[in-house]
This record gives structure tokens, C-alpha cells and sequence, in this order.
């Protein structure tokens, strides 16, 4: 049984304040619903407010996740945070190759691999982005894009680290546009991301692991995308930001 996901990426938004203020109401929300048991809620907060997530979180109502993780193991690499940091602060997940950080800190698919491996090596469960952009799916190259990624990304791994990878699927295009895509179209490239994965792994691998769809999901559109049998969950930008936009998809199963 797959687990059912929805993570908050909050990006480089909200003063400690701000940040505070949303953790609080998140919390209050939160004790006001009964989730299901196999849905996990994760909270992806700017590295200094990582601390004070943990704080609300009580591993009860969510987990915290990080939005990065160095390559590296230690030492003199400036400005970077290492997996070993991020487990000795007791943090369960880290977002990984996400459209934003191949897209403007030029990550790619090895860096993307090295890092899974730091957090694999700590304990730490990988989301590991893949997706398109525009002019990729314009050309039709789509399932050819999304399929390197996860072959140059994660097929180094063996059988049991594969299954404590979670992939997020963003079409670029619909990141932070307001353009969602379908469900048709999300829930092809998660059953295309699936045959992958089951050609490598063994169908009975694969159906253990969460895909998650990213890219503008909202209350309005989270029911009927996560309706879809091969969308696991949702990795959430700016619909995180408010409580009650994000807990309108953390209720949509
Ligand atoms: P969005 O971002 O929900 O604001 O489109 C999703 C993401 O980048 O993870």
C-alpha cells in the first residue's frame, strides 16, 4: 500500500513571524482533523525555521522536510547543509532536484544522484523532482525528458533504497503559472514513471512507491488529480503558504 503525501515546499517566502503564524494555524488545523492513516503531511520550510517546525510538529500532525541538501559530506564547502545536519536536527525529509534548483543553481541529474545518496546514507527520505518544460512538451519529448531523469537520477540504486524514494512530478510549465495540469496529463507521465520503475524494480517495488504531482495544485483541483490511480499525493508551492489552501488539499483524498 502506497503511502498517501502531501508536502509543502514553501520555497524562499515568510519572515520568521510570518512563519510562525502559519506553523501555528497549520497545528490548529490540523487537530481538528482525523486523516487518514496512510497520509503523511510534510513541512518544507526555509533552512531557519526548520528548528521551529520540528517544535510544532510532534511528529503526530506533520513532518518537517528540508528544501536542500548539500552533495558533500563536510567541511569546507561554504553556505551548504549537510544530511548528517539535517539528521542530527531530526529532520525525516528533503526535497531533491527540484525544477527551480536545476533551473537557476545548475543541478543536474548526478548531482541530483549524489545527493540521494547523502540522504539515503542519513536516514532522510528523498523527493526527488522530475519534469518538463514547456518547449519539452511542446516537442512531445516529455516521456523521454522524465525518463532520464529517473534513470540518471535514482537507477543506481538498488532494490531496497528505491523504495524510500519519494518522485514528485512537475511539469515546469505549470509551476507557479496557475497552469495545472490535467489529470490525463499528470497521471500519464505517473503511469509512465511507474513502467519505468517496475521494468528496473519488479511491479511488487514499485507499487510501494509515492508519486507525487506538482505544479499549481490547489483545493480547487487536488480531489480530481488525486483521484488518478498513479497520483500518490501533492508537492505543494504556493498553495502551502495559507493554512486553509493547504489544508483544503491535505483533505482531498
Ligand atoms: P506551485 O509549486 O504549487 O506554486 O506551482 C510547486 C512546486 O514547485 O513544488
Amino acid at each position: 500500500m502506497r503511502k498517501h503525501i502531501v508536502a509543502g515546499n514553501w520555497k524562499m517566502n515568510l519572515t520568521f513571524n510570518e512563519a510562525d503564524e502559519l506553523l501555528d494555524e497549520l497545528m490548529s488545523e490540523l487537530e481538528k482533523v482525523e486523516l487518514p492513516r496512510d497520509e503523511q503531511v510534510v513541512v518544507c520550510p526555509p533552512f531557519p525555521y526548520i528548528e521551529m517546525a520540528s517544535d510544532y510538529a510532534n511528529d503526530s500532525y506533520f513532518q518537517v522536510g528540508a528544501q536542500n541538501v548539500s552533495d558533500k559530506d563536510k567541511g569546507a564547502y561554504t553556505g551548504e547543509v549537510s544530511a548528517e545536519m539535517l539528521e542530527s536536527c531530526e529532520i525525516d525529509w528533503c526535497i531533491v532536484g527540484h525544477s527551480e534548483r536545476r533551473a537557476y543553481y545548475g543541478e543536474t541529474d548526478e548531482l541530483v544522484a549524489a545527493k540521494v545518496d547523502q540522504l539515503l546514507k542519513h536516514d532522510l527520505k528523498p523527493i526527488v523532482c522530475v519534469g518538463e518544460v514547456l518547449e519539452e512538451r511542446e516537442a512531445g519529448r516529455q516521456f523521454d525528458v522524465v525518463k532520464t531523469q529517473v534513470e540518471k537520477g535514482l537507477f543506481h540504486l538498488d532494490t531496497e533504497n528505491i523504495k524510500k524514494i519519494v518522485i514528485a512530478y512537475e511539469p515546469v510549465w505549470a509551476i507557479g503559472t496557475g497552469k495545472t495540469a490535467t489529470p490525463e496529463q499528470a497521471q500519464e507521465i505517473h503511469a509512465h514513471i511507474r513502467s519505468l520503475l517496475a521494468a528496473k524494480y519488479g511491479k511488487e517495488v514499485t507499487d510501494e512507491i509515492s508519486i507525487l504531482y506538482g505544479g499549481s495544485c490547489k483545493p480547487g483541483n487536488a480531489k480530481e488529480l488525486f483521484a488518478c490511480p498513479d497520483i500518490d499525493g501533492g508537492l505543494i508551492g504556493g498553495a502551502s503558504l495559507k493554512a486553509a489552501d493547504f489544508m483544503g488539499i491535505v483533505t482531498a483524498f
